[in-house]
């Protein structure tokens, strides 16, 4: 199959990245299923897109007339029956291992035997799974980054099991949505993350330990780094549950804690404060 011949796209989970990503797969002009656990998650994960597109409308990023069309292309669903007929999956649920390989045990019975299925996992190799979807060869790392439709960068991410041709359509994919890809090897965090959440750990060891205020260690980086976020506020944008289950994954898979959440995250998602989508992390939002 060729990137073009494409038409039909699954997304499942239509959280902070789920529904970016399916954003701009309909932005760039295919039809798109995304799938939720709940009528009432389907709606919620609609509203998101919707929301999303308006704004782009507003900072003149499509036309009326284009943002009406995107969104018209967009279907939700709460069964992942739903995407039997679809040419292509990404895979955008919670950062749970077990969840992850349901889903790809799932998806490989009930998809055609020459569709991709790609995980947008932010830090689980892919071979773990890969095996789970009973063809393997099919199976690659797909990574988008939060906000979607904004951040143009993809990591493609072969595991020893993705034939090469899954991988050359994975990345011609990745550049049809105008994305810039890079590729790593199937090693927990990839590049990104392996490099990213060190370091905003630390940022959160220096706010525990009183080194700094929170808005102190943002603006350093901001302005000592040329960061447009600092650490602590991207760390609210991406959702302290996700940072801290990508910490878990790469402390494991590299026998180093100090890869890990460290207590003050910890303690904060268990609280409940994940950062912006629950409207208080390190930073209250409105
Ligand atoms: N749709 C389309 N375009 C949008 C948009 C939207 N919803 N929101 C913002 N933009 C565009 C703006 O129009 C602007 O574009 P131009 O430069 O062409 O004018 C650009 O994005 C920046 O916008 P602003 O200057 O108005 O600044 P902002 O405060 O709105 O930007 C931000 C917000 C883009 C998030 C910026 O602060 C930023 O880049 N932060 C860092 C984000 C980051 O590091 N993300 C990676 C997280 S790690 C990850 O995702 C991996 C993982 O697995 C956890």
């Amino acid at each position: 199959m060729d990137a073009s011949e494409i038409r039909r796209v699954g997304v499942v989970g239509a959280g902070l990245m789920g529904s970016g990503i399916a954003e701009v797969v309909a932005r760039a002009g295919a039809e798109v299923t995304f799938i939720e656990g709940s009528p009432d998650l389907v709606r919620a994960g609609r509203d998101r897109i919707e929301r999303s597109l308006r704004e782009a409308a507003r900072r003149g990023k499509l036309s009326e007339a284009d943002r009406e069309a995107a969104l018209a292309r967009v279907t939700g669903a709460d069964d992942l029956a739903a995407l039997a007929d679809h040419d292509l999956v990404v895979e955008a649920a919670t950062e749970d291992p077990d969840a992850k390989r349901a889903i790809f045990a799932r998806l490989g019975e009930l998809t055609g035997d020459d569709v991709v299925l790609a995980s947008n996992t932010s830090s689980i190799p892919i071979a773990h799974l890969a095996q789970a979807s009973g063809r393997p060869a099919m199976v690659v790392g797909i990574h988008f980054f939060n906000p979607v439709p904004v951040m143009p960068l993809v990591e493609v991410i072969p595991a020893a099991s993705t034939a090469p041709q899954t991988l050359a359509l994975a990345r011609a994919w990745a550049e049809s949505l105008d994305k810039q890809v890079v590729v790593s090897k199937d090693e927990a965090g990839f590049i990104v993350n392996r490099v990213l959440i060190p370091f905003v750990n630390d940022a959160i060891r220096l706010l525990d330990d009183g080194v700094a205020t929170r808005e102190d260690i943002d603006a350093a980086c901001r302005l000592g780094l040329g960061h447009p976020m600092g650490p602590l506020q991207l760390a609210d944008l991406i959702g302290l549950d996700t940072v801290a289950a990508i910490g878990r994954v790469l402390a494991d898979a590299n026998g180093d804690e100090r890869l890990g959440p460290p207590p003050l995250l910890v303690r904060m998602v268990a609280e409940g404060s994940l950062g912006r989508k629950s409207g208080e992390g390190f930073y209250p939002y409105g």
